[in-house]
Formats: C-alpha cells, structure tokens, sequence
C-alpha cells in the first residue's frame, strides 16, 4: 500500500510558556512512499521523525494537510482502523503481561471473521516470536528482559497482525553491535517477504543506508531530500545532506570559485573545466573522504599541476583494506578539526612528513551556496 501526504504539518506549542511561538514538528510534508518498500526516515533528534510515525498512526491529529493510504483519505480515521503496526521508540510493552500474552495483545480484538480462538492467536504469536527469535522467552515479564529482548518483543506484537504499514521507531536502539546488524538484516528480510510498506526511523544514517530501497532524510520538521541511498549519497541536494550522510563525514571547506576556477586557499583544486560556467562567489567545498587521492610519491611539495590539494599530516591510521589519512587544513569549516581521507592501504605514506599532496576525484567534490547550502555543482 502507498502512503501519500499533503501538505501535513503538526505544530505544537511551546512546552516553555513564557515563549509563543509554536514547534513544528512537521513542516508541510507533500511527498508520497511507494508501496511494499522499506523507507528509512532519518534526521537529528527532535526533527520531527517520531511526530511523523504518530501521525501516519493516528496516534497525533495534524493541524493542517491530508494522509491517503492508497487513495483512502486516512486523515479522520481512528487509529486502531487504520491497519498500522508500529514499534515505539520506548517499546511500550504491557509491565504486567508476560511475551507471549503482549504479543497476542493486538489479536484480542479482533472482530467477525478475524476474530480468532486462543490457540491460533498463540500460534500467531508464536511465529512472531520465532521471526524475532524470542520464542524462548515467552513465559517472562518485560521486566525480566534486557532492553534488547523486549525491543524485539515489540516488533514481534507489531508484526503479529501483518498490517498494511509497519512503522518502526528506532526500533534497533538498544540492540548491542552485532545483534543490531543481524536484527536490520532480518528487518529487511521480514519486509522483503511480507511485502508490508514499512517505515523505519533512525538518525544512524549507516543504518538507513544500509537496509533502506529509499531514505527521506529530514531536519527541522520539514524533508531535505529524498531519493534510493546511493542517489543522494553521489548527490546530496544541500550542505545538510551531504554532511549527514557518510562515515568518516564528508569535509568541509571555505572556498571560492574565481575566474573559473575552484578555490580552496590560494590552491586550484579542480580543472578549470569543473566551474567554467559558474560565477564568481564564496562557497563551501565538501570532499568525501575516499574523494582525496594520494599524489604517487609525494614529498609535500607542489608540483605545479593544476588540481591539487595539500594538507597538514597529523596521523596516518592503518584499518587493514584501507588506510585513513588524518589532517588539518586551514580553510576547514570548523578550524583545527581533524579530517579525513581514506585512501586504499596499497598506498605507502610516511607518517613523519609534515603536509600530504592529494589529487581529488571530482564526483566527490560538492559546491555549495556559502549563505543558503543549497548545491551548486
Ligand atoms: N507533545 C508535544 N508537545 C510539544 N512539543 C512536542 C511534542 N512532541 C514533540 N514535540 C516537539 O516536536 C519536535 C519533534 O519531536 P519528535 O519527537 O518528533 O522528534 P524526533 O525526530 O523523533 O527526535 P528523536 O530522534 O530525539 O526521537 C521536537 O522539538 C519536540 O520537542
Ligand atoms: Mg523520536
């Protein structure tokens, strides 16, 4: 089932009275969520994502715009008739109901046809609790779990149901390491199997890129960008997106663009052809750590061709395929902040020299508007 929005915008007024002014949470969000696809919703905390799940629930009334499931106008319709399964970020389980009987808790009222004896509905909970791999767990108290086990236990009740739309806050918070990559993996699974239209939120963007077929990457209530997880990686529509998205994060310079050519400093960075077209302006410069490529042999000193960028070597750090390359620059965004290059471990740096020489890989090289962010190459 596809989710569509119309210009939905929650507003809240301000918890500090003192203030008038309202938050808005959702900022007029007119975009639609293909059907049977995983959707990571991702943005820094207090964005808006949780605001957003309630209202696709039902659980918040929006103050303006429309939800449709399909073509169904949803907007009116009571939660528990929407079809919604949902995994809040606090779980929410029932203190006083052991696994067994929190899972089953959606399937007890069920009416007419659906309406099931108690052996199937613990049937029902029983493959739910397989899926997440609880099941031997199902006699304990939330109490008696970790908060990893009940987070599970959580998206087991949301699935219990198979409803038309699974939304999932932050579902994997509390998970250790290794289980949060198995449990993303079997999220993905579960939603490639069933097909159900999910909507995950998170604000690791490793995460969302990792499991998600589209991201809508979000901040300050309103949506930024959205788009298949390589897509906006490769294009990032604006200095927010580009530096939210990627681990090591991408590294940000000042810069102008002059007489056709890019600067960072007094150093052309690029070929002249890269900017020809553009006017002359301050701008920001980010470069994608795997966007620097070691210069072969280079002592430091500038060889006169056009395209090249030094830095100030601070550390050279060996993760076995590649090798991370630690620097300072002067026109960095954040002044004395250490940045970083990732560069295949085949190169050999010398972790005494002073400065390191990079050539750069255009397609890793963003420009944007110094006063709004917004991308200009
Ligand atoms: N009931 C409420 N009353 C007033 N303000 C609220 C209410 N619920 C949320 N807000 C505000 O709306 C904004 C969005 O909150 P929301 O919980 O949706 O963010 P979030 O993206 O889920 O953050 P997090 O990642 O920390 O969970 C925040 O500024 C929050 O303080
Ligand atoms: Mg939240």
């Amino acid at each position: 089932m596809k989710i569509r929005f119309e210009g939905l915008t929650k507003r809240f007024p301000n918890r500090n009275k003192s203030i008038k002014s309202e938050v808005v949470a959702v900022d007029n969000f007119t975009f639609e969520i293909p059907d049977g696809k995983l959707v990571g919703l991702l943005g820094p905390s207090g964005c808006g994502k949780s605001t957003a799940l309630n209202l696709i629930c039902g659980l918040e009334t929006p103050t303006e715009g429309k939800i449709f499931f399909d073509d169904d106008d949803v907007t009116d319709l009571p939660a528990e008739n929407r079809g919604v399964g949902m995994v809040f970020q606090s779980y929410a389980l029932y203190p006083h109901l052991n696994v067994k009987k929190n899972i089953m808790f959606p399937l007890q009222n069920l009416k007419g046809d659906k309406k099931m004896t108690k052996e199937q509905m613990e049937a029902k909970a029983l493959e739910a609790a397989k899926i997440v791999q609880i099941e031997e767990l199902m006699e304990r108290k939330p109490k008696e779990m970790s908060g990893g086990q009940q987070q599970r236990v959580a998206i087991a009740r949301a699935l219990v149901k198979m409803p038309r739309v699974l939304l999932l806050d932050e579902p994997l918070s509390n998970l250790d390491a290794r289980l949060r990559i198995q449990t993303r993996e079997e999220i993905k699974r579960i939603q490639n199997t069933t097909k159900i239209t999910t909507i995950f939120v998170t604000h690791d963007q490793e995460e969302a890129m990792s499991i998600s077929d589209l991201i809508v990457v979000m901040k300050d209530g309103a949506v930024h960008q959205i788009g298949k997880p390589q897509e906006v990686y490769d294009n990032p529509k604006n200095l927010f997106v580009a530096k939210f998205l990627g681990t090591p994060p991408i590294n940000v310079f000042s810069g102008k663009i002059q007489n056709g050519k890019l600067l960072i400093g007094d150093e052309a960075v690029l070929e002249k052809e890269y900017v020809k077209d553009t006017k002359d302006q301050e701008v920001f410069v980010g470069i994608r750590p795997e966007g620097f490529l070691l210069r072969p042999n280079s002592d430091g000193k500038t060889d006169g061709k056009a395209g090249c960028f030094h830095a100030k070597l601070l550390a050279v750090e060996v993760m076995g395929r590649d090798t991370s390359v630690v620097f300072s620059h002067s026109q960095s965004e954040v002044a004395d902040s250490r940045l970083r290059a990732i560069v295949s471990s085949d190169n050999a740096i010398d972790p005494e020299s002073e400065q390191v020489l990079f050539d750069l890989n255009p397609k890793k090289v963003f420009v944007f508007n110094k006063e709004t962010g917004e991308r200009l190459l």
